[in-house]
């Protein structure tokens, strides 16, 4: 009896000894085992015809007022390069399924105008077309990445676009692009086939699509053919394409993938500005949520192509509110505040760690269009709180994954929790380590303990996006309220990291 009652008070001092003196947010940066690498095209952007993404967004037209390099803003320009903006998507979205690339070429005055009936009846006049996103693209230094209309175009339609970009031959789309002024092919590699082809790119059902996409893709000789993939909880889709596809490896080099968080529903999604910490709860929830989607989708596709040549694509991805009164609805033009930068960084880090299957994820969209990186009203720009954490993440672009075994607090509400703390761990071609972590938790900081294995880093520096408010947020005319500044809360001894977080906040910390 009196053995018994030794060991229980034993056991009961190791057991509660012990985790009295730790904190409850552990982890193990390993690192020395990195195996995969985060593509830089993981930190793309997606630009559509809708509202003001393009035209005032990043197209003003030679003659305006606003300074600009061949009609594109000089502003915007210069705040895309600060962030290495690695790869662009165009011209949609569902966009895409009802653009006509020949309209869009030749002499702006020529072009014919058409109603954008997708995107709030507005007259487009083909003012932006191939030529003046190519040139965009390479004053960025980034690589573009055209979507086909498959949903009301031809095949024919679609194959003559890649000659027109792509050939160097003595063929009539090559000659033509010469004509028209552009004598190097602009070798683009990444293609659509379709957008959403389950919705607004032709309402199909995954058979009768795996047919379309293998009859498109076998007649567009892009480099890099990217099939549209279901709604994120459609496995059946993936199941069904990936199935149909299997025998047809050289047609299919990316499978998409689009995920918006909304904060209640599609009909009512919820204010970008004015909200709760109750929907700021449900905003992470559903944001966190892609992490086990994206494992679901990666397992099938894991069956069908285990040596992971296909790349899942999450070709659209960002919070979706309900868009700014007094603005055409149809325009999707929303602020952006603290809670979209957290959220960003939790996308970011889910996709960092999924980084052996994605290969490639642009946000929605790239300027004035659900979750920017930059607001424009005339000639005046605002970079919001997604743009900073954009900029301080581009440390992860190339750099290797390396793993991490995690024990975070719970963040409740209610009955529902979910992980406090999000991390992603990279280490650079310079051997410099870089920690990125989110605390979700908008009312409480939290201590962290790291060990990091396998390297023996001297100095850790660190930086920090935070505010007081849940809804802080960058203002026209307004000094910013949310942006990037030093972080001296981390301190590394004998190989042990310890952190105070404050609530809220998304932090970078360099290992050196
Ligand atoms: O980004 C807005 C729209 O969302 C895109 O056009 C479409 O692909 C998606 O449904």
């Amino acid at each position: 009896m009196k053995n018994n009652i030794a060991l229980f008070i034993l056991v009961f001092i190791i057991i509660y000894g012990v985790n009295a003196q730790q904190s409850p947010n552990t982890f193990i940066v390993y690192g020395d085992s990195g195996k995969s690498t985060i593509s830089k095209n993981i930190y793309g952007h997606f630009t559509e015809h809708l509202g003001r993404c393009i035209y005032g967004g990043i197209w003003v037209g030679k003659n305006s007022l606003i300074p600009n390099t061949r009609g594109i803003r000089n502003d915007v320009l210069a705040a895309l390069k600060a962030i290495r903006v690695p790869v662009v998507r165009w011209p949609g979205g569902c966009f895409a399924d009802t653009y006509h690339w020949m309209d869009g070429i030749g002499p702006a005055e020529k072009r014919p105008k058409f109603v954008n009936t997708t995107w709030g009846g507005v007259v487009e006049d083909n003012s932006f077309g191939t030529h003046e996103f190519l040139d965009f693209c390479e004053l960025l230094g980034a690589e573009p990445y055209l979507t086909v209309n498959v949903g009301s175009g031809t095949i024919k339609e679609a194959r003559d676009w890649v000659e027109y970009v792509n050939s160097d031959n003595d063929s009539p789309m090559a000659n033509l692009r010469r004509l028209n002024g552009r004598k190097e092919p602009w070798n683009v590699k990444f293609w659509g086939i379709g957008n959403e082809t389950w919705g607004c790119g032709g309402n199909m059902t995954p058979e009768y699509y795996s047919n379309v996409y293998k009859q498109f893709s076998t007649f567009c000789l892009g480099k890099f053919k990217i099939l549209s993939g279901g709604t994120s909880d459609d496995l059946n889709w993936t199941e069904t394409i990936m199935r149909a596809t299997k025998n047809h490896g050289d047609l299919i080099q990316g499978y998409s993938y689009h995920y918006y968080t909304i904060c209640h529903n599609w009909e009512k999604k919820g204010d970008a500005v004015n909200f709760n910490e109750s929907e700021w709860f449900n905003t992470m929830q559903k944001t966190a949520f892609i992490d086990g989607n994206l494992d679901q989708h990666a397992a099938i596709m894991d069956r069908y192509d285990p040596e992971k040549k296909i790349g899942l694509i999450a070709d659209e991805w960002g919070n979706w509110f309900d868009p700014e009164p007094g603005d055409n609805p149809a325009f999707l033009y929303q602020q952006n505040t603290l809670r979209d930068a957290v959220t960003a960084a939790l996308f970011l880090n889910i996709f960092n760690n999924h980084c052996d299957r994605v290969r490639m994820a642009n946000i929605a969209q790239m300027v004035n269009v659900l979750q920017s990186v930059i607001l424009t009203k005339d000639d005046k720009i605002v970079l919001t709180p997604t743009y900073y954490v954009f900029k301080m993440y581009a440390a992860h672009q190339g750099a290797t994954l390396l793993p991490i075994k995690m024990n975070s607090e719970q963040y409740s509400q209610g009955n529902d929790k979910i992980q406090a703390i999000s991390i992603s761990a990279s280490k650079d071609n310079n051997g410099k380590i870089h920690i990125s972590i989110a605390n979700l938790d908008p009312m409480s900081e939290k201590k962290l303990s790291c060990e990091v294995h396998g390297i023996s880093a001297k100095k850790v520096t660190g930086e920090i996006i935070t505010a007081d408010k849940m809804n802080a947020y960058n203002d026209f005319g307004k000094p910013e309220e949310v942006t990037i500044k030093p972080f001296s809360d981390a301190q590394l001894r004998n190989g042990m990291l310890t952190i105070n977080l404050p609530a809220k906040c998304v932090v970078m910390l360099e290992l050196d």
